[in-house]
């Protein structure tokens, strides 16, 4: 029967170790997709991603395909994206696949994201098929990878295929490896409806697009639907399969993957992990383990120029109709002026919302510091999080106050063990593990205050180690800690939007290494300019910049009209990122350097 021609899979893979690349071999090698086509990355669809050659929304694409046994199979390629700050995505990705193509870059070797992607497709029962790449590289080491593969995930490599995803060679052993090994899926197809949600997206056109997986029962054009977490119904409008273009279908079965709208106008209409199923006969066991998605990672976005609030309030939510897990909300700084308080699941994903909003909405953006969500008990007993530092009560109605932990697990060359150690405990973390995976490879599990991670841990940890570290974390708890506001004066001004809290012990080195770095970020003015950092009334760190001299300046913009001329240009650009604070004009690069780390 049908079913038992369909295979859905994924591709799991570290950062750069050639997931794409391979995907669109396939696609080639199948015919879906011209060589021309291929070229522009079918699967990474938005510019930036390409860029910056990182997958950041899951994508599935139908691939017919007629195996050496004369058969026709469906394979369902299903994309995952690739970074720590999307594992929930990449989970229900996962989810929605029997097996799972294992990429290793066979000069590279084992990752923390190899192994973290490896840890959740095993969650989830799924059949690996390791598949090491680039073996054109002159310095590829596949047997070496293979055994190391063996050792640390414990994966029979006895059957690895070797390839060249950018060659082609031997991908057409990886096509047939997916029909042989891995299982068909099962489902029954008179049961009530029921399928996995694991991507949606929004367009203006036709509203929310919702990719599935069907598990069991039927679901056809016409039908009304119900999102099993939210008990809404919705008319099923479009019906159909990304082959990769869309085509429409009529119905659709167990094991099945393809997209529907249903005239949802909003992506919590159809949020990531939740089950559709049918509004007359609805299932009673939907898929399990749907979570919310929720920021871990806050941090403020304000316009440079306050005319540039009503188009940057825009662009926000043009962006956020496409990203459930963006959340924002308008504030107002008294330093800052009107703008908004943005929450991330993670860095790289508020870099890349700031860099959207730069480049796609032409937005001048002043960022503050990122921050975690603290949890505190008040005197009332009442449990709040705070996730902007301003908003945080006065110490007196405070009864405690728990930071976010992260669990770290990073993978080092045991020449850098030293350094990272040294690294984690200055982060405040605490060992969990350590073991040599290979003679020369080191896991290193910490537990670490998440906001440690947020500040600077992974630049920090690229230097110490060269870029020959990689990480994987995972926010588990909140535990208690003695937290502190930290606050920066200029001029006896609080400039609230520079305020973060900190752990009461690293309070002072960080008070004076901002004040300090403010100091020098901060041209000289006419008169006098004290920065000073203070935990409430008590200042722990004070610089200054002395008054320029008139004469100094007349000095530098004398003579040549020219010159002066594209200074004062200069000069109106700098204008343009520049802020007021009482009589101190700050340019946004103070900012910007206050908040990173050295
Ligand atoms: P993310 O999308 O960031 O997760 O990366 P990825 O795993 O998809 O890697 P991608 O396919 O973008 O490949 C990363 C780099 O490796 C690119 O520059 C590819 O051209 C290159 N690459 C991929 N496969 C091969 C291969 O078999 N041989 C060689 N020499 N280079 C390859």
């Amino acid at each position: 029967s049908k079913i038992q021609h369909i295979r859905n899979f994924s591709i799991i893979a570290h950062i750069d170790h050639g997931k794409s690349t391979l995907a669109d071999r396939v696609l080639e090698i199948t015919g879906l997709v011209s060589e021309r086509d291929s070229r522009e990355q079918y699967l990474d669809k938005m510019d930036l991603e390409r860029e910056r050659g990182i997958t950041i929304k899951s994508q599935a694409v139908r691939i017919p395909y007629k195996a050496k046994d004369g058969q026709e199979y469906i394979l369902n390629l299903i994309d995952t994206p690739g970074h720590v700050d999307f594992s929930y995505e990449v989970s229900r990705s996962l989810a929605a696949c029997e097996g799972a193509l294992l990429v290793v870059d066979s000069t590279q070797g084992v990752e923390a994201q190899t192994l973290a992607n490896v840890y959740l497709a095993l969650d989830h029962d799924l059949e690996i098929i390791p598949v090491l790449n680039k073996t054109d590289l002159p310095s590829s080491d596949p047997v070496a990878v293979a055994q190391e593969i063996e050792d640390i995930i414990g994966l029979d490599c006895t059957d690895a295929i070797c390839v060249s995803a950018k060659t082609g060679q031997n991908v057409d052993a990886v096509l047939e490896s997916i029909v042989e090994k891995l299982p068909p899926p099962e489902g029954d197809p008179d049961g009530p409806l029921k399928a996995l949600i694991f991507d949606s997206w929004y367009d203006s056109y036709r509203g929310v697009t919702v990719l599935f997986r069907m598990l069991e029962g039927t679901v056809k054009k016409g039908q009304k639907i119900r999102i099993f977490s939210t008990k809404r119904d919705f008319e099923v409008t479009n019906l159909g399969v990304f082959s990769p273009e869309a085509k429409e279908v009529k119905s659709m079965g167990p094991g099945e993957v393809g997209f529907l709208c249903a005239s949802m106008k909003e992506l919590s209409d159809a949020p990531v992990g939740d089950t559709i199923t049918d509004a007359k006969n609805p299932t009673d066991t939907p898929f399990p383990g749907f979570k919310k998605i929720k920021p871990m990672v806050f941090c403020g976005l304000y316009p440079v120029e306050p005319s540039e609030y009503e188009p940057l309030k825009a662009a926000l939510e043009k962006l956020q109709l496409n990203d459930a897990a963006f959340w924002y909300e308008a504030e107002t700084s008294q330093a800052l002026g009107f703008g908004f308080r943005a929450g991330f699941l993670g860095l790289l994903h508020m870099e890349i919302i700031q860099e959207r909003l730069e480049r796609e909405f032409d937005a001048q953006l002043i960022t503050t510091a990122p921050s975690v969500a603290y949890k505190l008990v008040n005197n009332k007993g009442e449990t709040i999080y705070i996730d902007n530092p301003s908003k945080m009560p006065d110490p007196s109605l405070i009864e405690s106050m728990a930071e976010p932990f992260a669990k770290l697990e990073i993978h080092v060359p045991n020449d850098y063990v030293g350094a990272v150690l040294k690294l984690c405990e200055e982060k405040r973390g605490i060992q969990r593990d350590m073991r040599y995976l290979t003679a020369t490879r080191v896991m290193i599990t910490y537990d670490i205050p998440f906001n440690e991670v947020v500040y600077d841990f992974f630049d920090r940890l690229k230097s110490v180690t060269k870029g020959y570290a990689s990480l994987d974390y995972e926010v588990e708890e909140f535990r208690v800690a003695d937290l502190v506001k930290l606050d920066m004066l200029i001029n006896g001004d609080p400039v609230d939007a520079l305020s973060i809290i900190v752990h009461r012990e690293r309070a002072t080195i960080y008070g004076r290494k901002v004040a300090l770095k403010l100091k020098r970020a901060i041209p000289r003015q006419l008169f006098e300019v004290v920065v000073q950092a203070a935990i409430g009334q008590r200042i722990i760190a004070r610089e200054r910049n002395p008054a320029l001299r008139k004469n100094v300046t007349a000095k530098c913009y004398g003579g040549d009209i020219s010159r002066k001329r594209k200074l004062l240009e200069k000069q109106k650009k700098g204008k343009k990122r520049m802020k007021k604070m009482g009589n101190v004009e700050i340019p946004q690069e103070a900012f910007l350097s206050a908040l990173k780390a050295d």
